[in-house]
């Protein structure tokens, strides 16, 4: 017979057994659970950072899904352009030529190249590729081109087919903000997003247009006077303050055009473009919709001023509404992926390596850079401008701009922009001369040796 403390035994046993099983239960679970969000965040130099959570897991997806999209509008986005470029200045038909349904002679492989346009070898097909390996492409023919087009092989040149016939074309952020490495042959290969195109020339390519009267009548000038200014630009530069300011040339009689920069390295900078308009993402809003002409929303009321932008005012450049919006939603992406391009590294034997190390040093003290370039961003955590009188330069392109400042350029990858010069109109051909200008204008004092160590080291940024 079990008497009651047996069974009260028995019962206390039970009771464990069962708290055992629970606690068990829960062991298990938040083992399963655990291998289950057993994502670790290794950062960038191996190092395991610990588990990530669930938001920092969203964050990291939604990190990857910005710079899918943002590439790809960056790449391929004309952002509805094509009412400008087609509908408008019927650039498409200069570019098909009389034999394809357009006007004129075309646009052949080789003139594109000529003027600067990059083709993405990665968009090319094995059959072509070898095609043209063993010269069986006809590269002078117009309607080679529309067949590279029809590819979405022309770097940021958009075209839309109608069957055979080129319907439209738009531009994308690419045709000036990204080459390629002519790996397969030059001015052929793989695309480099955020290198400016120095060899583009965006001028004689706009001025093909048939009909630039829309251009005209903003600008109130006439036809003939706009292809002028657009063939003065020449390669590697465009003049986005023209549409506001209608001024087309400097005081000295040059063309009032500035250089395309990089769009790469722009992390922790604060202020874009040469004359500091505003952030990256202002400055994408401001170009989608004033200079490609895209279908957005665009607001700066700085452009309302009648004196110094007569252009912009007279078209209400400072408030834009269009619908629909074809850009808006595209801002947040477009600005993540372009922060997150980074400056590539100069290719070993592009420099000598101890010389750009005594220029390190020369860079951050007796040469004085560093105080406006500070390194590694290469210009001012904070309000990064300075007047023309603290760089010793004219005013011109200054006064064209809000704040009448020049930014302090970020100097990463200034190895990737050698062709047509440096500071925002070209004006130093080469870094030498660049050092040259500072080592007087600074009153540095710099010896031979120790210009051409600053030079080296402005060469391995
Ligand atoms: C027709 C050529 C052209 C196209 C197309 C173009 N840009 Fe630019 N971009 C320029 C030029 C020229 C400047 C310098 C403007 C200035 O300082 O006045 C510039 C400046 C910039 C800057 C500032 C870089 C810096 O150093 O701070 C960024 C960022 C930029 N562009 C991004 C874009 C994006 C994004 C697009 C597409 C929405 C785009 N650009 C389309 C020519 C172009
Ligand atoms: C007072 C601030 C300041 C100092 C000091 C300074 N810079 Fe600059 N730097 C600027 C500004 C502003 C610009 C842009 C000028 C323009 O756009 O015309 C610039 C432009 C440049 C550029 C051209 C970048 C490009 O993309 O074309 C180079 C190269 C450069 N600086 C190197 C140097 C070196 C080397 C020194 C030291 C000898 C130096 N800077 C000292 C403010 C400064």
């Amino acid at each position: 017979m079990r008497d009651a403390s047996e069974g009260k035994r028995n019962s206390t046993e039970h009771g464990l057994l069962k708290t055992a099983l629970v606690l068990l239960t829960v062991a298990v679970t938040l083992v399963v659970w655990g291998v289950k969000s057993d994502a670790k965040w290794i950062d960038s130099e191996g190092q395991n950072r610990g588990k990530t959570t669930e938001s920092e897991r969203q964050t990291d997806v939604n990190a990857q899904r910005m710079l899918d999209d943002g590439k790809q509008t960056f790449r391929f986005d004309t952002f509805g352009d094509e009412a400008f470029w087609s509908d408008a200045l019927q650039l498409h038909r200069a570019i098909a030529g009389a034999q394809n349904g357009g006007v004129g002679p075309g646009v052949s492989p080789k003139t594109a190249l000529a003027v600067g346009l990059k083709v993405d070898a990665d968009a090319l097909p094995e059959s072509l590729i070898q095609q043209i390996r063993h010269g069986r492409v006809n590269l002078d023919d117009p309607a080679t081109t529309l067949a590279l087009l029809k590819l979405n092989a022309v770097v940021g040149v958009k075209g839309t087919f109608n069957g055979e016939g080129l319907q439209s074309i738009g531009i994308t952020c690419a045709l000036c903000h990204s080459t390629v490495d002519n790996s397969f042959a030059p001015g052929i290969g793989r695309r480099l997003d955020g290198w400016a195109n120095r060899d583009l020339n965006v001028g004689v390519i706009a001025s093909l247009s048939p009909n630039l009267k829309p251009v005209a009548d903003l600008l109130g000038v006439d036809e003939a006077t706009v292809r002028t200014v657009l063939q003065s630009w020449g390669p590697g530069k465009f003049d986005a303050e023209l549409f506001l300011d209608g001024k087309a040339f400097r005081p000295d009689g040059k063309s009032a055009a500035t250089l395309i920069p990089p769009a790469f390295g722009l992390a922790g900078v604060n202020l874009h473009t040469w004359t500091g308009w505003g952030s990256v993402t202002h400055w994408n809003a401001f170009v989608a919709n004033l200079e490609m002409h895209g279908q957005g929303t665009f607001y700066d009321p700085r452009l309302n001023d009648p004196v110094k932008f007569p252009i912009a005012a007279r078209a209400g450049f400072g408030n834009v509404r269009s619908n629909p919006d074809l850009i808006t939603a595209k801002l947040p992406a477009l600005q993540f992926y372009q922060l997150a391009i980074p400056a590539p590294n100069a290719p070993a034997g592009s420099f000598d390596p101890a010389a750009a190390a005594r220029g390190a040093a020369l860079f951050k003290d007796q040469a004085k850079c560093a105080t406006c370039h500070v390194p590694p961003i290469y210009t001012e955590p904070g309000w990064n401008m300075h007047t023309p009188e603290e760089v010793g330069v004219d005013d011109f392109q200054a006064k064209r701009s809000p704040d009448e400042r020049y930014r302090t350029s970020p100097l990463k990858g200034l190895w990737t922009h050698q062709k047509g010069g440096f500071y925002h109109d070209g004006r130093f051909a080469t870094l030498r001369d660049v050092v040259e200008h500072y080592n007087s204008f600074l009153g540095t004092n710099l010896s031979e040796q120790q210009k051409s160590d600053l030079v080296e080291y402005l060469k391995s940024l």
